[in-house]
């Protein structure tokens, strides 16, 4: 009876292993999770105050589908402040979060028989959507002995006549891997050569440690921005996850279909927090918020790759950015079977909940997020370690 497309669809395992750790927590049980996919500080209370303004005022009706102007505008100002973009306001398009913007351009450019690049271990929801859309993902391996970046020529090998797009999400989730300018640059160039979309997702932009500067492909040169799709969100940067607003930004022609899309499908993102989104871009305090949450990251980052380098066995990545950690358990994994069997070993034994690898494309690892304090941080990878360590 359920139309073809939707016969193999899961439900995100990082949601998943989510609401399975509340309900144990809700069940008295003590167990620290580290599955998060989102920033464990507060909307800024200024975000919240325009939004109340916005409902108090009467913003509680249908919005152009494409966004409020308003936001539309700060969003140009934006990109081309912080990214170096120039976009102008028609080439940018609201919608529910970054994944409905995602969803939007796979909608629109994706056929039956088009290929897909996508670098692996990728985030959960892009194989999701793009056989969604009828077309083959082309996981594109990457090394963990390389830092799991992205490199130009390793990507040549996986193109066809066929592919159409390449997903590129610098800083990366889960691995935390950033791809330097120099190799997005020849990255860029190459599709540009062989006409290749490229689907930037940039939902981590605001977390870089070590001092990295982001860089968007769009900004690399005028041939690049003609192909790209930069697509962001106030999701992580301004810690708005429950909000649902994100973007892409592409030029115009697209823009028009994609907005067309929203328009027949979810109509607008929600109207009044799109007045929560025009203030985190307006209001001169969300600069310290998100310096203030980045740093507490980069600690958090630090500590535990210091930790979980001390456990025997687990090799591991340093993270240059996003907040997440994915060191290398296949030692134990193996012992057990699979990473979901150790990730289950892992809640029931030890009482940490992380995500498997497998979740991600990669068996053997485990996704742990540091959107946690440094206390828990200590605490969970105690347990882990514990854990582990009566396996061997
Ligand atoms: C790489 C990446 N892209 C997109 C999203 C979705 O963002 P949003 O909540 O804005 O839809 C996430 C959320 O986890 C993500 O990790």
């Amino acid at each position: 009876m359920l139309a073809k497309r939707v016969s193999h669809i899961k439900p995100a395992p990082t949601l998943a292993l989510t609401a399975k750790v509340s309900q144990l927590k809700a069940q008295g049980v003590d167990i620290i999770g580290f599955g998060a996919g989102e920033p464990d500080f507060d909307t800024p209370d200024f975000i919240k105050s325009a939004c109340e303004k916005a409902l108090k005022d009467g913003r509680t009706k249908y919005a152009p589908s494409a966004g409020i102007p308003e936001l539309r505008q700060a969003l140009a100002e934006k990109l081309l402040r912080e990214n170096k973009v120039e976009y102008k306001p028609s080439e940018i398009v609201v919608s529910a979060g970054a994944k409905m913007a995602l969803f939007l351009i796979m909608l629109a450019f994706l056929e039956e028989g088009d290929e897909v690049l996508l670098p692996s271990p990728y985030w959960v929801s892009y194989p999701e959507q793009i056989l969604l859309c009828g077309a083959r993902v082309v996981e594109v391996p990457l090394k963990e002995e390389e830092g799991f970046v992205l490199r130009a020529e390793l990507l040549r090998e996986y193109i066809t006549p066929k592919t159409k797009m390449l997903i590129l999400n610098s800083p990366s989730n889960p691995t935390g891997a950033v791809v330097p300018e120099e190799e997005l640059t020849k990255i860029a160039e190459l599709c540009v050569e062989r006409n290749i979309l490229i689907v930037s997702d940039e939902c981590y932009e605001a977390f870089l440690y070590d001092g990295e500067k982001f860089v968007s492909p769009a900004s690399l040169s005028k041939e690049v921005r003609e192909i790209t799709f930069t697509v962001n969100a106030f999701s992580k940067t301004f810690s708005m996850t429950g909000w649902r607003v994100g973007y892409v930004a592409c030029p115009e022609r697209y823009a028009k279909v994609l907005a067309d899309l929203n328009s027949q499908s979810i109509s607008n993102a929600t109207t009044f927090a799109q007045y929560g989104a025009l203030e985190a871009l307006k209001n001169p305090q969300s600069k310290e918020f998100v310096k203030n949450m980045k740093e507490a990251f980069e600690r958090r980052r630090n500590l535990a790759y210091e930790l979980l380098r001390e456990i025997p066995q687990v090799s591991l990545i340093k993270p240059k950015g996003a907040f997440y950690i994915f060191p290398n358990l296949s030692h134990y994994s193996q012992k057990l079977g699979s990473d979901l069997k150790l990730a289950d070993y892992l809640i029931e034994k030890g009482r940490v909940a992380c995500v498997p690898g497998s979740a991600f494309g990669a068996e053997g690892y485990m996704r742990l997020s540091y959107c946690v304090s440094e206390e828990t941080i200590r605490e969970g990878i105690r347990r882990l370690k514990e854990a582990l360590v009566s396996l061997l």
